[in-house]
């Protein structure tokens, strides 16, 4: 028998009195399964309690107020809810995959695959339980049965555009980045219509760096009138990655006609020169930049000779502390990303560690290290400004770059290091371009790459105004970029003693 559900049972809401009573719980459930996925549950909600009035518990009736629980952000009420539905009727594929899909968004992936895979056999012809299963297998990070299952549900559903893309996901991080590619150009002549699939296609190639192939799928993609902000952006990316920077330029200002409040866009915007007045990269921006970047981060940089947190540790060998097999004491890694850093360092006397960063998924494999104490997901300054703990070491290794203007946060390290502290940051040395003009407002540029570069006669001034002397300067190269170092400067600074 199926238990009733008493999870909204005694609500009553304001809408039930005018509910058109002759309504059937079935009609009732599909109008509430329409305003959720409208975002809309608070209208939902009385219409699944009228369901509940009118029929009794089952199966649909478990469903629908488990994705209502979902979507008012009750995930954990909508699992109670599923866990007794599929108690009470074992067999039901649709309560296993709803289950499965809401563990996967809670983080319990085994559970998750359990349930699909469970669905799946209950179902076998069933695409849908295969394309959660091989969701969840991405997210375990297991491409290679991801695609098998990806793979599998696509051929029952070949214009599944979801599928397609998933498929094409799991293709990629399994390193077959042709085979990806192909799903996704097939899947754009399966459904030329589909800005999602081009724009998909585009952006794969740009993570390959063919951005000739990128800029002719996106040319397609416009003679078609088949186009959206991301595409044009896209399109901008691609053309100033091969130095055609005013072809990108005209490329981010369609962009913005089409996203004007795109937070991406706008930067990619700033960054291309049309507009120069922003003094820092928008939070939206990084958090998507870096969640995007995340798993190949550090193969990447590797593969780009990224120096600095080498060359930090250089530095910190020279602290008069370390020297004398002194610990420093705790340290506050700002933008710590993946945790490259702590990795580099840990071995010095310091520590613990705190990182703080506004991309959860460059958090995800800082946590997946295992070397931080302490990390948060926030904005450094924001950070610096809302926890009041003073640190005697604060490092910011290639984060510099997303600041123009760095008094104000300069003051707030400064306000948050104990005296006689130091603060070691890296940021990118601003260069005259080809015709020997500087860039920017000759304090610090913003770049078409969407990074900030900055003169060392600023750096050192708005280093002495914040209450700093320099302890420690060097030019280091701080990657390789088109086959270019990119120079930059390193310093170690430290607070000048109040009472000195
Ligand atoms: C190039 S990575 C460097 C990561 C790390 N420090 C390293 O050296 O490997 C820049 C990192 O800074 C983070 N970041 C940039 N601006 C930030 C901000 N305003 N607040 C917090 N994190 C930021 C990004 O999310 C990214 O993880």
């Amino acid at each position: 028998m199926f238990s009733p559900n008493c999870f909204f049972a005694g609500q009553k809401e304001p809408y039930m009195e005018s509910l058109h009573v002759t309504a059937d719980a079935e009609t009732l459930i599909n109008r509430a399964a329409h305003f959720i996925s409208l975002g809309r549950p608070g209208v939902a909600r009385p219409l699944v309690a009228a369901a509940r009035a009118l029929a009794p518990p089952s199966p649909e009736l478990c469903l629908i107020g488990a994705r209502l629980a979902a979507a008012s952000g009750a995930s954990d009420r909508g699992l109670v809810e599923l866990d007794q539905g599929i108690a009470a009727a074992p067999d039901h594929a649709g309560l296993r995959k709803c289950r499965a899909n809401m563990r996967q968004r809670t983080g319990d992936l085994d559970g998750a695959a359990r349930d699909a895979a469970e669905a799946m056999m209950l179902d076998p012809a069933d695409p849908e339980a295969k394309a959660i299963l091989g969701a969840v297998m991405l997210d375990l990070r297991r491409p290679a049965e991801a695609a098998a299952c990806l793979a599998e549900a696509l051929t029952s559903a070949p214009s599944n555009l979801d599928y397609r893309h998933a498929l094409a996901t799991a293709m990629e991080k399994g390193g077959d980045v042709d085979g990806a590619l192909a799903i996704l150009i097939d899947g754009i002549a399966i459904s030329p219509t589909s800005v999602t699939m081009r724009n998909a296609a585009i952006l794969l190639c740009i993570r390959r760096r063919d951005f000739n192939q990128a800029i002719r799928l996106g040319e397609e993609a416009r003679s078609l009138g088949i186009v959206d902000a991301s595409t044009f952006g896209m399109q901008g990316h691609a053309l100033s990655s091969l130095g055609q920077h005013s072809q990108a330029a005209s490329a981010y200002q369609e962009a913005r006609k089409l996203g004007p409040e795109d937070e991406h866009v706008r930067h990619l915007v700033m960054s291309s020169g049309l507009m120069t007045n922003s003094v820092r990269a928008p939070e939206g921006y990084i958090r998507t930049v870096f969640d995007d970047y995340a798993d190949r981060f550090e193969a990447h940089l590797i593969q780009l000779g990224y120096r600095i947190p080498g060359a930090i540790r250089t530095i910190l060998q020279g602290h008069p502390k370390i020297a004398a097999g002194q610990s420093i004491g705790p340290v506050l890694d700002l933008g710590c990303g993946t945790g490259l850093v702590a990795l580099v360092i840990g071995d010095l006397p310091l520590g613990p560690f705190t990182g703080v960063d506004l991309s959860p998924r460059m958090l995800a494999h800082a946590r997946a290290k295992c070397l931080y104490g302490t990390l948060r997901e926030s904005d450094i300054v924001s950070d610096l400004m809302h926890y009041e703990q003073r640190w005697p070491l604060i490092v910011a290794a290639d984060v510099l770059c997303y600041f123009g203007a760095l008094e104000d946060l300069l003051a707030r390290v400064h306000q948050r290091l104990e005296p006689g502290g130091w603060f070691v940051f890296s940021v990118e040395s601003i260069e005259p371009d080809h015709d020997g003009v500087v860039p920017g407002n000759g304090d610090w540029a913003l770049q078409r790459q969407g990074r900030y570069v900055h003169a060392e006669h600023y750096v050192y001034e708005a280093v002495c105004n914040a209450g700093f002397r320099i302890v420690h300067m060097e030019r280091p190269v701080i990657r390789q970029e088109a086959d270019a170092g990119v120079p930059g400067l390193l310093l170690a600074i430290e607070t000048v003693r109040r009472d000195s």
